[in-house]
């Protein structure tokens, strides 16, 4: 799909590529296994009014509990226990240029994009940007933010690496002088290999003292991966596949660069975990008349042709390197310990838009990945280690994610759900099929996920366990497009999104049969074409849309980063970080703490170990739906944005940027 440059920003372009189905079985309007709408909304019909009894009660029936709940703002007056744990004060809806926290918490501007990360490089000049310049400085659109505990230096207070993705790339606001809208025909080569130097990851130490955040710049663990310079291994089932093999490596073992990284998760053995998403985009071309990868590529949107990088590089034109985006979609793998490390993408975790990875351990030492596809009607997945973690063995863990079981999962309408195994040989998963090794499926997940009859779900994005009470979190951002509910996609045209709560049983992550429950219908509680459910204690300032990225604190606390998009109108504040109880008489209550400003999306929540740092990144201030704020009302452009955001000079255009939160006086986050 080309976007239409002349009508949307680049991020809303990629924003309704999500938005697209690719799925056929949706695409056809074929009822699938979990499509039972009526059975599900008869029954709750039917038990609403016990279930909201219970509800009150504290009990934990299993279904729609918060849809059941009072839905009036303020309502409550007995939840101010069970808020204790998000005790701040909250902030109001609204939009401008500038960030906001609640009061009594500072909320500085850590790092930004085009921050040098080694010695010898001088601050950042936007007019005189270049591939080798941007290689070794902070990238663009940072958007996952991991936390790495380091032993504090003398003189540090704390001391960790932050490992951070970035996302893409904007150019009309990256550049001068190209002006908005459709820039392809005129961007040049370097500013493309521009772009490709600021995709992928940054590794940067940060250290604080007199309770202060710095970054380090002379760190030896700093490091930038690139799509420019990076090599990395291709590891797990689908390494050395043919499809995989390009003129540039002819091995399929060896690729330079990841791109589009969205989410992530850091390992139990410390290294980062990276998540290729919208790598679609960057393809562009037309593969050459009966190309076997066809059906592949059309189910996850190849080529987007968002990008001019095959004018440039052919090996983003399908037509002359069809094989290459086989290469991206990957979950990839970095230690950022060992800055000379080759990045590997863990293949075994399949191929898709790929959200987060967030990971946990099972009660027998398994490792567990939670992963979502971000796509409308696209799945929910996990894959569970074959070997266990070894906590006295670094080495021995380092390969774990190359062998084990990847699911997908059916959510049944009696709040069940069951983890399929995408497993080679087993079921429609077969050579007659299209699949004639586990490198095939891991490949084609999507096609392998559609023939098990997984549930297509309202674009699934980050999927967040809580290793201390047995629950997984998944952030269903939105489907405008749905036309049947089911019982875990409850509402046609769900404009705002919701958060379910899987719960593993006994704890044990590695299980194959779960249950599951709605905790919030996002949107607005007084809009009765909404449709939204919310704790009654949840405020005109604490409901919120499209949520997005997931962390859990220290204390088990849930929050949650929003993206919107530019449908912030519709809720009429910018994106931010929102608390969001999951127990006792306040669970399904929100509670705003951290506003973007205009244009911007929010991401990468990441605590500290001791919940007294929150780290959050501001993701593409000044890009989003800017025409819709009244101040500005048009397009930003490098020249003229919506907001100059963060530093405000004269010639800086906005910069993507990590900010770190602290609470005045200490303590942790939200207490
Ligand atoms: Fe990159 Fe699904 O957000
Ligand atoms: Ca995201
Ligand atoms: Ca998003």
């Amino acid at each position: 799909m080309v976007y239409d440059s002349k009508s949307k920003t680049l991020s809303e372009a990629m924003e309704d590529s999500e938005n697209v189905s690719s799925n056929p079985r949706v695409c056809a309007g074929t009822r699938t296994m979990s499509d039972i709408v009526s059975a599900r909304l008869s029954r709750r019909q039917m038990m609403g009014g016990a279930m909201a009894a219970a509800f009150l009660a504290g009990c934990r029936p299993t279904g729609d509990r918060a849809a059941d709940a009072d839905v009036t703002p303020g309502a409550a007056a007995d939840t101010a226990d069970s808020l204790e744990r998000f005790a701040f004060d909250e902030i109001a809806h609204g939009v401008d240029e500038t960030h906001h926290v609640a009061a009594g918490y500072d909320a500085d501007i850590l790092i930004r994009w085009g921050d040098p990360l080694f010695p010898d490089m001088a601050p950042f000049d936007p007019l005189s940007q270049s591939a080798a310049d941007q290689e070794r400085r902070f990238g663009y659109n940072n958007d996952y933010i991991g936390y790495l505990p380091l032993e504090p230096g003398a003189g540090d207070e704390a001391r960790g690496l932050l490992c951070v993705n970035h996302e893409y790339t904007i150019a009309n606001l990256m550049f001068p002088g190209l002006g908005d809208g459709d820039y392809r025909d005129r961007i040049t080569a370097e500013q493309v290999a521009v772009e490709m130097a600021a995709h992928g990851g940054s590794v940067v130490e940060v250290y604080r003292r007199d309770g202060k955040w710095s970054y380090r710049q002379d760190s030896p663990y700093n490091r930038r991966i690139t799509m420019t310079s990076t090599e990395m291994e291709i590891a797990g089932p689908a390494a050395g596949s043919d499809r995989l093999k390009t003129s540039a490596d002819p091995s399929g073992r060896r690729v330079i660069g990841m791109m589009n990284n969205c989410a992530g998760g850091m390992t139990p053995w410390g290294t980062y975990l990276s998540g290729e998403e919208n790598f679609n985009g960057n393809f562009m071309g037309d593969l050459p008349d009966g190309h076997p990868e066809a059906e592949n590529y059309e189910r996850l949107g190849v080529p987007g042709g968002w990008y001019a990088w095959g004018r440039f590089e052919k090996r983003f034109d399908i037509g002359q390197e069809p094989n290459e985006p086989n290469r991206f979609g990957w979950v990839v793998e970095t230690d950022p310990l060992d800055p000379a490390s080759m990045p590997k993408k863990r293949t075994a975790l399949g191929r898709f838009k790929h959200e987060g990875a967030e990971t946990v351990l099972s009660p027998d030492g398994r490792v567990v990945v939670y992963m979502g596809d971000d796509q409308r009607f696209d799945y929910v997945y996990k894959f569970v280690t074959a070997g266990s973690y070894d906590p006295d063995d670094r080495a021995a863990n380092m390969d774990l994610l190359d062998e084990g079981t990847l699911y997908v999962a059916r959510f049944d309408e009696n709040g069940g759900l069951e983890w399929l195994p995408l497993v080679h040989g087993e079921g429609p998963l077969t050579a007659p099929n299209g699949f004639a090794s586990q490198g095939d499926v891991v490949i084609e997940v999507r096609r392998a996920a559609d023939l098990l009859g997984a549930t297509p779900m309202d674009r699934p994005e980050d999927v967040q366990p809580d290793a201390r009470a047995g629950k997984v979190y998944v952030n269903l951002t939105n489907n405008s497009r749905r036309e049947e509910p089911d019982a875990a996609n409850p509402r046609a045209e769900n404009m705002f999104g919701h958060v379910i709560e899987i719960t593993e049983p006994d704890g044990d992550f590695a299980a194959t049969r779960s249950t599951w429950d709605i905790l919030v219908r996002c949107g607005d509680p007084l809009d009765s074409t909404a449709d939204a459910r919310w704790n009654a204690a949840t405020s005109e300032n604490g409901w919120f849309a499209s949520p997005d990225n997931a962390a859990i604190d220290g204390r088990g606390g849930l929050w949650i980063a929003t993206d919107q998009g530019g449908n912030w109108p519709l809720s009429g504040t910018a994106d931010g970080i929102f608390s969001l109880e999951t127990e006792g008489p306040g669970r399904g209550t929100g509670k705003m703490f951290f506003r973007v400003p205009v244009g911007a999306e929010m991401c990468g929540p990441c605590f500290t170990p001791d919940s007294e740092t929150l780290f959050v990144a501001v993701q593409h201030p000044a890009s989003d739906g800017t025409t819709d704020y009244e101040p500005f009302g048009r397009e930003s452009t490098f020249e003229d944005p919506a907001t100059r955001w963060p530093d405000f000079g004269d010639v800086m255009p906005p910069r993507p940027s990590v900010v770190v939160i602290t609470k005045k006086g200490g303590g942790p986050i939200g207490s």
